[in-house]
């Protein structure tokens, strides 16, 4: 066992540790403004002109695709959309009340198991697994939500993109173009953020070599937590609870006061700095709000106020999600999977980036707990244990 240096320090939530290079996500803050960018490009441009195919593409392969390969990438995507039916199957067995993130991370490790390159990991392999998850996890949330609420499945239609085939499969209409668009520029500006928890989670499994699928079940258990991508399904909770703006300042004092955080605020990287991707969802959330329902996005703005007024805090990428999905008609417990949407392209390209550079990720931990003790034999004990409390 190594020795750990002495003047090695815990460093808490890994706050100030480097834990790998990358090449795939850039976040800088200069003179109090966040950078963010993907394989070099900027997050504002990606969100203004791109969208969520090309975007997985650049994050994939590390360039943006030219026409026709990016033609050739939206098909192969529409190519791999469609469930096997064992899939299917499972999604109809889960309990209907079974939290749909819980359901994802399922169909994609039973997805795992039938496929028979699993354990293959060369550069055209891991591709391959890519765009299917890519492809498939939007029909497994729209899906698994059809099934609980007893309505008939949708095909997907080859005439719509990534976002909008979303919605389309969810709602067995097809959405505004406002809409589609508000989803798409969401999936991009969700789709890497460097080593956020569950990306890091990924990265730990495939660190250790195990296959592609395992690490996305990492990825998305890691994502459902709600100081990760959990948080903005807290926040419509909160919405909902606060239900007229004039309550927003009341209800965060009190939560405040209480010493409770309020969800959507804080970050670990963006101290006092907005985080970019925030500007853009307020303004999707404005838009979507303008041409449908006003309550939610007026509620997070008093919200917005009021936590900065009591807390000095921002928004974070997870606040106003929370009131573009409400007025995508996104039930609130499909949140975080979208947010497993967008973020698959980035756990991909990490995972990949991980397996081509590979070093194993074993931390060490500093232990505090006694040392070399004598060991008490059991009729010995009977006074040990005072600490142990069997309830
Ligand atoms: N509401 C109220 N206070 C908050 C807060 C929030 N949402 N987020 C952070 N704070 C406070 C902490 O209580 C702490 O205050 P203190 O110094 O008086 O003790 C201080 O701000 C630093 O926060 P801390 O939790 O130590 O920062 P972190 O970097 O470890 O955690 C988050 C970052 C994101 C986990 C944290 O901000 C949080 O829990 N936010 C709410 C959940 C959320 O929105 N998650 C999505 C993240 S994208």
């Amino acid at each position: 066992m190594g020795e750990l240096k002495g003047e090695l320090k815990v460093d808490e939530g890994l706050k100030e540790t480097i834990a790998c290079a990358s090449t795939i996500c850039r976040i800088e803050l200069i003179e109090g403004t966040a950078i963010l960018e993907y394989r070099g490009y900027n997050i504002h441009d990606l969100a203004k002109n791109s969208n969520y195919e090309e975007v997985a593409y650049l994050l994939l392969y590390g360039e943006l695709p030219t026409k026709s390969e990016l033609e050739l990438f939206s098909e192969e995507l529409k190519e791999r959309r469609e469930l096997p039916p064992q899939i299917i199957g499972l999604l109809t067995h889960l309990p209907p009340f079974t939290h749909p993130m819980v359901v994802l991370r399922t169909a994609i490790s039973y997805l795992g198991s039938m496929d028979k390159y699993i354990h293959f990991k060369s550069h055209e392999k891991s591709i391959e697994k890519a765009k299917s998850l890519i492809a498939k996890i939007p029909t497994i949330v729209a899906y698994f939500h059809r099934i609980r609420t007893g309505q008939k499945l949708i095909n997907p239609n080859d005439e719509l993109n990534h976002a909008a085939n979303f919605l389309y499969m969810l709602h067995g209409e097809e959405p505004t173009e406002t809409e589609a668009k508000a989803l798409d520029v969401d999936l991009i500006l969700h789709a890497d953020h460097e080593l956020n928890a569950s990306t890091f989670a990924a990265r730990i499994s495939a660190s250790t070599l195990a296959d592609m699928y395992a690490c996305v079940v990492s990825a998305t258990g890691t994502l459902m937590g709600p100081l990760h991508g959990g948080a903005s399904q807290k926040v419509m909770e909160m919405l909902r609870e606060i239900a007229v703006p004039w309550r927003a300042e009341a209800y965060v004092k009190e939560k405040l006061e209480k010493g409770e955080k309020i969800m959507g605020f804080g970050h670990r990287v963006y101290k006092n700095v907005m985080d970019p991707r925030t500007l853009e969802l307020k303004e999707l959330a404005r838009k979507l709000a303008e041409e449908g329902e006003p309550k939610w996005f007026k509620i997070s703005e008093a919200v917005e106020e009021a936590v900065y007024k009591y807390k000095k805090l921002l928004p974070n990428v997870d606040f106003y999600s929370a009131s573009v999905y409400a007025n995508l008609h996104i039930p609130d417990d499909l949140f975080i999977n979208i947010f497993a949407m967008g973020r698959i392209a980035g756990w991909v390209a990490h995972i990949i980036e991980q397996y081509e550079t590979n070093r194993l990720i074993r931390p060490r931990a500093q232990y505090i707990g006694p040392k070399s003790r004598e060991y008490i034999p059991l009729s010995k004990r009977e006074f040990q244990s005072k600490k142990l409390t069997v309830k």
